[in-house]
């Protein structure tokens, strides 16, 4: 079997262009979905990551400020802005980019932001909506991976879906998404013992893990749908995913390539995310 690609970057497209559309339609109401991104230090993979953020926003008419602020930045200053931009109704979503230096509090700092603008979906209120199956934000990943999912009309009741890796930002909601959906889940990590065990019997596979090659040919059973979240680098400095695509392609039924998959997805949702926080903010 070859496997059929899942396009991300044609998915995400689409998928901005319905925000686009959207947001026009807020703005003809006199409301413009806004987005504040913090950013701590001068992490360079964070400014890259942000200033696309930025970019993603604007090319679909959202607004996005970036705050810059020193690495050294006292804890009781950052939680003082986020109170600042909860109580500023102008403001529909805040994302604080993450990692933190490290005398941040993380957790402290994203349970400071109003659950009302959690557009990356990590405050504990989030989490819990999800748990419980309540309106809430979706964190951005699992979510794209979902649109993915029904991007290829898989209907995933009593199907067996295998989540591997356990994070609180991909694999918990994932296979909380996943069970949503009626799919039975297993949650592999790294103290699974012989994950091919599980694996072999999945009708999807989600791997995030961060590591190259965690999913092989052999692992997989055929017609599988294949989700790869990772972002690797080889030795060559190309970038790849968690499974080992040239090989995986062979037995699965569907596949997501690295780049080109989740990733724009990932980008994507976050735009899907801040517009139904101005949505619901104006009680559209
Ligand atoms: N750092 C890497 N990915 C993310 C993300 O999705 N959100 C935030 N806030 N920080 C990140």
């Amino acid at each position: 079997m070859t496997a059929r690609l899942i396009d991300g970057n044609a998915l995400a497209q689409a998928i901005r262009a319905e925000v686009a559309g959207r947001t026009q339609a807020l703005k003809a109401r006199g409301i413009q979905p806004r987005l504040a991104i913090l950013l701590v230090g001068e992490d360079p993979a964070s400014q890259v990551y942000t200033k696309h953020k930025v970019a993603d926003s604007t090319a679909t008419g959202l607004q996005a400020t970036l705050e810059t602020f020193p690495a050294d930045l006292s804890e009781a200053a950052l939680l003082a802005r986020i109170r600042q931009l909860n109580a500023d109704a102008s403001v529909h979503g805040i994302l604080v980019q993450l990692p933190l230096p490290r005398h941040l509090d993380a957790s402290k700092v994203i349970e400071t932001i109003d659950p009302a603008k959690d557009v990356d979906g990590f405050h504990v209120a989030s989490a819990g909506a999800l748990v419980t199956g309540q309106p809430g934000f979706w964190p951005c990943t699992p979510y794209g991976c979902m649109k993915m999912l029904e991007s290829i009309g898989y209907d995933l009741r009593g199907k067996h879906a295998v989540v591997i890796g356990r994070s609180n930002i991909v694999g918990k909601p994932m296979a909380l998404m996943l069970l949503q959906r009626s799919a039975t889940v297993t949650i592999c990590h790294s103290a699974t013992t012989d994950l091919a065990a599980h694996t072999r019997q999945a009708d999807v596979v989600v791997a995030a893990v961060g590591k190259r090659n965690v999913l092989t040919a052999d692992m997989v059973k055929p017609g599988a749908v294949v989700i790869d979240v990772g972002m690797n680098r080889n030795e060559q400095g190309k970038l790849c995913g968690d499974v080992d695509f040239e090989g995986v392609s062979a037995v699965a039924g569907w596949i997501t390539p690295v780049p080109g998959g989740v990733g724009p997805m990932t980008r994507a949702m976050l735009l899907v995310n801040t517009l139904e926080a101005a949505e619901r903010a104006a009680g559209a």
